[in-house]
């Protein structure tokens, strides 16, 4: 496996593999690797002849009072532990490599992004559409490989793909969790152990609303309510949003007629946490 930090290598290193015949996968992410993206990168080993994982923390999706400075990093482990599970390249550039010079364009994914996160968090989904698209420029994958943990921003890039014609094929990888429940995320790292403890509470309210569901509940303000509650009864719980939304649409909706999206958003202490499982009818 080889590390690259610049355009040129990535493409030298890509068009090798096409040569000689082999499909391409791509999963990109932000570093901080853990087995959740570890799927994603044995996924795409599975998918794929050749595997490139990008890992740049990306400044364009992040809000001027979010975590950009402190987000972790740390390239060696990563890339030891994207080897491990059948990586061929890692792509790490610098933010000079990819914003050389202030952006003059973006892409901006108009569905989609009026709900859930796109309101707490103005702007992230142009700067993830932003950086995919230049990512699926720059790699000009076969295969690309998404967490569900991140629904809306895989919805995003799927209709941003359909909607543009760019000529990858997205695939979703189940969300992984800890033996409690509590989704992986490189923002787990910054709870302190009091905080990671009430963490579970995403995982204990989204499954018992979906026991509900299951149970023939249909009233989608019924079940909002029920979520809110059950995460207000952990004490260092702050909630940013707790949502029953269409699964295509992610539109909230009144009543369950079809697929929903229970998708929450909680801070513990200043960091925020999301997560959400899908009904499906
Ligand atoms: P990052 O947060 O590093 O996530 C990279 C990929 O890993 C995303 O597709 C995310 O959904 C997936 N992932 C994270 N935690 C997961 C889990 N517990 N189970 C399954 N998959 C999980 O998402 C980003 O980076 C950035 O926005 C990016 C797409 C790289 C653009 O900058």
């Amino acid at each position: 496996m080889e590390i690259v930090h610049t355009i040129a290598e990535v493409r030298q290193h890509v068009a090798q593999a096409r040569q000689a015949g082999k499909t391409i996968g791509f999963v990109p992410t932000m570093g901080a690797l853990h087995v959740g993206h570890g799927a994603l990168v044995e996924a795409a080993s599975k998918g794929s002849d050749y595997v490139v994982v990008s890992i740049f923390v990306n400044p364009l999706q992040f809000g001027p009072s979010e975590d950009l400075e402190r987000y972790p990093r740390n390239l060696e482990a990563d890339a030891q532990f994207c080897a491990e599970r059948g990586a061929h390249l890692i792509f790490a550039p610098s933010n000079k490599e990819m914003y050389p010079r202030e952006m003059a364009t973006s892409v901006t994914v108009d569905a989609l992004t009026n709900t859930l996160c796109g309101v707490s968090r103005p702007g992230h989904f142009r700067g993830v559409a932003t950086v995919v698209t230049k990512l699926f420029n720059i790699v000009q994958p076969d295969f690309a490989y998404f967490g569900q943990k991140d629904a809306q921003q895989l919805a995003v890039i799927r209709r941003m793909v359909a909607d543009l014609n760019i000529p990858v094929q997205v695939e979703s990888v189940p969300t992984v969790r800890e033996a409690d429940g509590l989704a992986l995320s490189s923002r787990n790292a910054y709870l302190s152990p009091a905080e990671r403890r009430a963490a579970v509470v995403l995982y204990q309210a989204l499954q018992a609303a979906m026991a509900r569901l299951a149970a023939g509940e249909r009233n989608a303000d019924a079940l909002r309510d029920f979520l809110r509650e059950a995460i207000s009864r952990e004490p260092l719980a702050r909630i940013d949003y707790a949502e029953v939304v269409d699964a295509e649409s992610l539109q909230p909706v009144s009543s369950v007629e079809r697929d929903v999206l229970l998708a929450v958003a909680v801070f513990f202490g200043k960091t925020r946490l999301i997560d959400n499982m899908l009904f499906t009818m």
